[in-house]
């Protein structure tokens, strides 16, 4: 690759350690990752809750290395002598989690490696396909029509909040609409959906236990009356061998389709309607040819996709990183906002381009990660986005910004790239 050039195998070359928390870096991620990925392929980097530094990788041909090495991985506990203490422990303390709970949330796909990971990938993809993500479009257009339906009698002064009203609402609904979530319980949920953000910063353990409780409830009533839904696709799938998933696979899956599924990809809508707007050439080159919009999305994610970094990754063995050595046992933080504006592989990586990506079925981004543990919601994201962008424009051909692009407020949390708010006029 074009990585690891002039200081590459010193690592007293990469400099200070960064502090991933810091406030200007997430005040700024494009400008703060930028420098990194000048001054060195591995920078040594220090992050929330963690007594040992980390190395940050922010280069293109880089990150694309870290996550395609099944050197490197998710689940700490599979290197060899590697002491990780009772970090979970301590972990699901620190966020309140009761420990027969702990393993719904630490338990997940993203937490396993090897064959534990393509058993789960395996058993899943068998029904959360891209037939079924295509036949739940039209009532992902319906559910936005509806939500735009009501979007005048909630503005304030002609101002109403997209993020409140449209971003976080659409993602929650299609999810609960996707899994088999009953109309009647969608209400519930949102508030979970809500109390779940909170369980991610620290607290709220009596959402989980619910929302636990009531998938295996509803595991329980799928089995007993089958639908058409992803749940009785989960209880249903089997591969050759006859191999199943266990109810306790099965709620934390559903969790995680949750977690992992709405407030990404209401940031998205947020974040990819905010940038639309403070760019009126390519806003009005998107509404002259709405055929480019699968390629509008894929620049979306690239600009200003709402995941900057992925999970940690540890080093099973010793491994050479952009010429750089990462050693056995240590972490690694593949940051895709530092790829995805490398000017490498993106020229002028800072432009918003939406006719950049050759064409609307290939992604050249890592927005939605990469390797084995590659997004297994891009599709549904995509497509709530195609949908939420197209209604949105065609619908208010007036949207406007209600404030200065530079002055939206942008909610600060570390691996994150969200608005708090997004005022617009109808
Ligand atoms: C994995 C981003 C939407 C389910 C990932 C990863 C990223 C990502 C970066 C890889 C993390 C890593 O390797 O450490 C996003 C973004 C989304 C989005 C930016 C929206 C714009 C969704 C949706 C779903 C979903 C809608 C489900 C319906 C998952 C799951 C994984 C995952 C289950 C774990 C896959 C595995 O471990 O094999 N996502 N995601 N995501 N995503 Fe998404």
């Amino acid at each position: 690759g074009i990585t690891g050039t002039t200081r590459a195998a010193d690592p007293a070359g990469a400099g200070e350690t960064v502090n991933l928390m810091d406030v200007e870096l997430m005040r700024d991620p494009f400008g703060g990752y930028a420098r990194l990925r000048e001054r060195a392929p591995l920078v040594r980097g220090t992050f929330f809750g963690r007594g040992t530094p980390i190395w940050v990788v922010t280069r293109y041909d880089d990150v694309k290395s870290v996550l395609g090495d099944t050197r490197f991985v998710n689940d700490p506990t599979g290197v060899p002598g590697l002491d990780v203490g009772n970090l979970r422990e301590r972990e699901a303390e620190a966020r309140g989690i009761p420990e027969e709970y702990a393993r719904y949330i630490f338990d997940g796909i993203l937490d396993t490696d090897g064959e534990d990971h393509l058993r789960l990938r395996r058993l899943v993809s068998r029904t959360f396909t891209a037939r079924r993500v295509l036949a739940l479009r039209p009532r992902v257009e319906e559910i936005t029509e509806s939500l735009l339906d009501r979007l005048p009698g909630l503005a304030r002064d002609d101002v109403v909040d997209l993020i409140e009203h449209f971003a976080y609402p659409l993602p929650i609904t299609v999810i609960c609409e996707l899994v088999g979530i009953p109309q009647e319980d969608r209400r519930q949920w949102r508030e979970w959906g809500k109390a779940l953000v909170a369980l991610e910063a620290g607290g709220m353990a009596a959402a989980l236990r619910e929302m636990v409780d009531h998938i295996h409830e509803l595991i329980a009533r799928r089995r007993a009356a089958p639908t058409g839904d992803l749940l009785t696709g989960l209880i249903r799938t089997h591969d050759e061998d006859g191999d199943r998933l266990g109810d306790t696979e099965m709620v934390t899956l559903v969790l995680t389709l949750v977690l992992a599924g709405h407030e990404t990809t209401a940031h998205l809508i947020g974040n990819g309607v905010a940038a639309l707007l403070a760019h009126p050439g390519q806003l009005a080159l998107l509404r002259e040819e709405p055929a480019l919009m699968p390629r509008a999305v894929h620049e979306l994610m690239r600009w200003c996709g709402p995941v900057q970094g992925t999970r940690l990754r540890y080093a099973k063995e010793d491994v050479e990183i952009g010429g750089m050595p990462v050693r056995k046992g240590e972490a690694v933080m593949a940051v895709l906002v530092g790829a995805n504006h490398d000017p490498r592989v993106f020229a002028e990586p800072g432009r918003l381009d939406i006719t950049r990506e050759p064409d609307g079925r290939r992604e050249t981004h890592v927005g939605f990660g990469s390797g084995l543990h590659y997004c297994l919601g891009a599709a549904l994201a995509r497509q709530e986005a195609e949908v939420a962008f197209g209604g949105l424009l065609r619908r208010y051909p007036g949207l406007a910004l209600a404030v200065a692009p530079e002055d939206l407020d942008r909610e600060l949390m570390p691996g994150s790239w969200r608005l708090a708010r997004l005022p617009v006029r109808l």
